[in-house]
């Protein structure tokens, strides 16, 4: 099964599912703290990958323009509505990043929450981020890691353990429709890219999926959320996490 209709399938529950969780939520506005300081009012920027526009809120709030692409037709006529909705001056394409072209080259490009997972050729896909990028530019990838404790966890709790080294020693895994997600860390990256900054998202906490708030885990939640915040730039890449947010510049 290739990228497309797996994204399909997951367009019209995404919103939902995890941009509305309390820990999809705590991680994007995470990083959204981080990303503000790259931005300015009439800056055009590249979203690759968009989904249902998640970010296109916070683009409104920060007044720039937005080129945006994804592969799934269902998720780029969300994102088309919800900028119409929010009169946010953006541009969808129903594009595969990977035969993307574009006379621009842009000050900041995004990849956020796992879209880099969903591309198997990795160095293709990172030559045409660079191509894109501007000089002094920043691209931000926000990849699944192949270590999570909680995912792990998960899967020990579960008896899965094939399916726990298979993340983190083949750093794959396998959607039952058969589409194969990859695990990136920092180094994947490092052949064009120097690193600015590295934000780790729920290192210690669980994934969107796994929160099933009760008044026991929300309050233990609620204070580790803090230590996960305090921590989320001083730990080691291969701590790991839900998601792990690499602002790059050009080498
Ligand atoms: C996990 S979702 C993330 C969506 C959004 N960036 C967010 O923060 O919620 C990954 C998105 O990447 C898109 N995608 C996957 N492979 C792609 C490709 N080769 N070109 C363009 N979009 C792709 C999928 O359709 C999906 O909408």
């Amino acid at each position: 099964m290739s990228a497309r209709p797996t994204f399909d399938a997951y367009a019209a529950d995404y919103q939902h599912k995890f941009n509305d969780n309390f820990l999809g939520k705590y991680q994007r506005a995470r990083l959204h703290e981080e990303i503000t300081p790259f931005l300015a009012p009439g800056l055009k920027i590249l979203d690759v990958g968009c989904g249902p526009g998640s970010d296109f809120q916070f683009y409104h709030s920060q007044g720039v323009a937005v080129e945006a692409l994804d592969i799934s037709p269902a998720m780029v006529d969300l994102a088309t509505e919800k900028a119409a909705a929010l009169g946010l001056d953006a541009t969808v394409h129903c594009q595969d990043f990977q035969t993307f072209t574009s006379s621009e080259s842009y000050s900041f490009i995004i990849l956020n929450f796992g879209v880099i997972n969903a591309i198997a050729d990795l160095q293709t896909a990172l030559k045409q981020l660079n191509k894109m990028l501007a000089e002094n530019g920043t691209l931000l990838i926000v990849s699944m890691p192949p270590f999570h404790l909680f995912s792990l966890l998960g899967f020990f709790w579960r008896g899965k353990f094939r399916e726990a080294l298979q993340r983190v020693n083949g750093r794959y895994a396998v959607l039952p429709n058969g589409f194969r997600f990859q695990y990136y860390r920092q180094k994947d990256f490092r052949s064009f890219f120097r690193l600015k900054k590295r934000i780790h998202l729920c290192p210690l906490l669980p994934n969107p999926d796994q929160y099933h708030p009760d008044r026991f885990s929300g309050k233990l939640t609620s204070h580790l959320i803090k230590l996960d915040r305090s921590l989320a730039t001083r730990l080691p890449d291969w701590c790991g996490g839900d998601h792990i947010g690499y602002f790059f510049g050009k080498k």
